[in-house]
């Protein structure tokens, strides 16, 4: 089976960069062990720590087996906006991958379907490789109107070139840890939602490689293997278990067996 890409999304955590240091130890320990076999992991720390774990993946084993994300990026690349991080800036700091209309901006931040296609539009035109979140945020009768709506003003205005490189995170809020009651989605009813939004791009033009599919919501070790073995799911992303150390090697362990 093809190497699955694993996503790291470690939103407003840990509160220091020793601890930081010590989940990326952690992993570089595991992927040492690892011999021949080579991971797929992005790390997308708070913002306050990307020059930091940048630095970090460069001078351990995990040069071999990760890439720098980050979490969100501002608009534009030049305006004043107090409080955001521009493209160039984030480039500067080596980050390749930015996460894209997380459900928790979205829904808790209140960021609209506009400021997502301008924060996408902003991700491509600085060769970054958009991780674009969509999701419903109930399993309702009109779900599928839902993510078909959400995938079109998410990607408005792109190109076919444009949409083939990013990476498309399927995650439904009500599987997102955080949210009350929140259970893992399982891949059969993932792989469906996924085919909606394929299906949404497809109908407009647009097609991305299967691979770039992933699943987001409550993926722990104890699920990992259903999602990265299943054919039509690139990989996953993970918030929670990513910053609890041994939870996370776990699911790293259960990647590199399933190469
Ligand atoms: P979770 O978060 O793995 O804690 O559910 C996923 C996400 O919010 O990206």
């Amino acid at each position: 089976m093809s190497k699955k890409l694993i996503i790291s999304n470690w939103k407003n955590h840990p509160d220091s960069l020793a601890e930081a240091g010590q989940i990326l130890d952690t992993v570089d320990e595991f992927s040492g062990s690892l011999g021949e076999k080579e991971l797929s992991l992005v790390f997308c720390p708070p913002f306050v720590f990307v020059e930091e774990v940048g630095k970090i993946l460069k001078t351990s084993h995990l040069i071999h087996h990760s890439e720098l994300g980050a979490q969100d990026i501002s608009v534009d690349d030049n305006m004043a906006l107090t409080g955001e991080v521009s493209g160039p800036i984030l480039r500067r700091l080596g980050v390749r991958y930015v996460i894209i209309g997380h459900s928790e901006r979205r829904w808790k931040l209140g960021e609209s379907d506009e400021i997502v296609n301008k924060k996408l539009k902003a991700a491509l035109r600085n060769e970054f490789v958009p991780i674009v979140c969509l999701g419903e945020r109930a399993r309702d009768n009109n779900f599928s109107d839902f993510l078909e709506e959400q995938t079109l003003s998410t990607f408005a205005g792109l190109n076919s070139d444009e949409v083939a490189r990013c990476l498309i995170a399927y995650e439904p809020i009500w599987a997102i840890s955080t949210t009350p009651d929140a259970r893992p989605d399982t891949p059969e009813s993932a792989l469906a939602s996924i085919s909606i939004i394929k299906n949404t791009l497809l109908a407009n033009g647009y097609s991305l490689m299967a691979n770039r599919y992933l699943y987001g919501g409550s993926v722990t070790s104890r699920n990992a293997r259903d999602f990265l073995g299943s054919e039509g799911i690139g990989g996953v992303l993970v918030g929670g278990a990513s910053i609890k150390r041994d939870e996370f090697v776990k699911i790293l362990a259960i990647a590199a067996e399933l190469q």
